[in-house]
């Protein structure tokens, strides 16, 4: 009798990892979402995001890059740099970075490129890396990292080239999902050298839009899918429970749940595992930030702002910072 081969999408690791997560924190990490199937339905759902009509965060992150990209690349310049080192932090299919692309081509045409997505899935690294070498002139590699497991100075030393001005982005408000945002920008201040530059996108809270907004971007079914993704992985089945989506305005986060209408047992880390009835685990948060709180965690994270620059409905900011020194 033969057996059908089962593609791994995670490693023992990662479903320690995973395991640990919803055992002592009742949480399924999101950043395991974007493996597999995932990785597909988040290009699909950001494709649909960079719709005009949709003025949803892709499009206006978009916008505001394209406006600002001069300005970003004039602070870069003050060094001297004539060529650039980008380093997509959780790079998704690579798209947030094309009006960069696009303003380096055209306004800096001898400029030497290298593009150096970082992200946990390789499905995403595989998807950026194709889609910017196909519409653009740049060198780099992937490079698979957790944000969350400490500093990535090791590789970024790698990726340091002599004449190169480093930028790092982190775009798409994916700094909101972190479980610990100010951890996380501690790592990345860590990876980085004193005339770097780290560029972030982030979704801004209007107190008045809270319902249009839960609508807009949560309340539609793809998004479920996108983060039922990894216990889906697992065998898991969405018809088992119950899901349900809401705003912590304490924390000022969206938060998404998963609550098990009976237990469901499944193979993990090659144990075996239960999700209990009723228990709910949250599945996603997304942080929405205001100015005040944006640039607070950025100073206690050690870094000092450059630009920051909102979107003319003010829910959406790009913000240019660097180490201190
Ligand atoms: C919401 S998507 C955003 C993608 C892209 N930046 C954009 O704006 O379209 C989040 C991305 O971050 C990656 N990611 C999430 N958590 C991560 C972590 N802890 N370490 C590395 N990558 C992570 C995911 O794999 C995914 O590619």
């Amino acid at each position: 009798m033969g057996y059908a081969m089962v593609k791994r999408i995670y490693s023992i690791e990662e479903e320690m990892d995973i395991l640990e997560s919803i055992e002592e924190r009742g949480e399924v990490p999101i950043k395991y979402d974007y493996f597999g199937i995932g990785s597909k339905r988040w290009i699909d759902i950001a494709k649909s995001r960079l719709r005009e009509d949709t003025k949803a965060i892709n499009i206006l992150e978009r916008i505001l890059l394209t406006q600002k990209a001069s300005t970003i690349f004039d602070s870069l310049s003050l060094y001297g740099y004539k060529n650039f080192n980008l380093i997509d932090l959780g790079c998704g299919d690579g798209s947030p970075l094309y009006p960069i692309f696009q303003y380096l081509r055209y306004s800096r045409p001898r400029a030497a490129i290298r593009y150096n997505p970082i992200d946990i899935s390789p499905d995403m690294l595989r998807a950026s890396s194709t889609n910017v070498k196909q519409g653009f002139r740049v060198y780099g590699g992937q490079n698979k990292f957790d944000l969350d497991k400490g500093n990535f100075s090791n590789l970024t030393s790698k990726l340091n080239r002599t004449g190169f001005g480093n930028l790092f982005t982190f775009l798409g408000s994916t700094l909101g999902n972190m479980p610990d945002m100010r951890r996380v920008l501690v790592n990345v201040r860590e990876s980085m050298g004193k005339d770097d530059y780290f560029l972030v996108g982030v979704e801004l809270v209007n107190p008045k839009e809270i319902g249009k907004m839960m609508h807009d971007y949560y309340d539609v079914h793809y998004v479920y899918d996108l983060l039922f993704t990894t216990l889906e992985h697992f065998g898991i089945r969405k018809s088992l429970g119950e899901y349900r989506i809401g705003f912590n305005r304490k924390r000022s986060q969206v938060e998404a749940y998963f609550t098990p209408d009976k237990d469901i047992h499944f193979a993990i880390a090659g144990k075996q595992a239960t999700l209990k009835k009723g228990k709910s685990l949250l599945l996603a948060r997304s942080v929405k930030f205001t100015v005040t709180g944006l640039t607070d965690l950025f100073s206690k994270a050690g870094f000092r702002v450059e630009i920051l620059s909102t979107s003319r409905e003010n829910n959406y900011a790009i913000i240019l910072v660097q180490p201190h020194l």
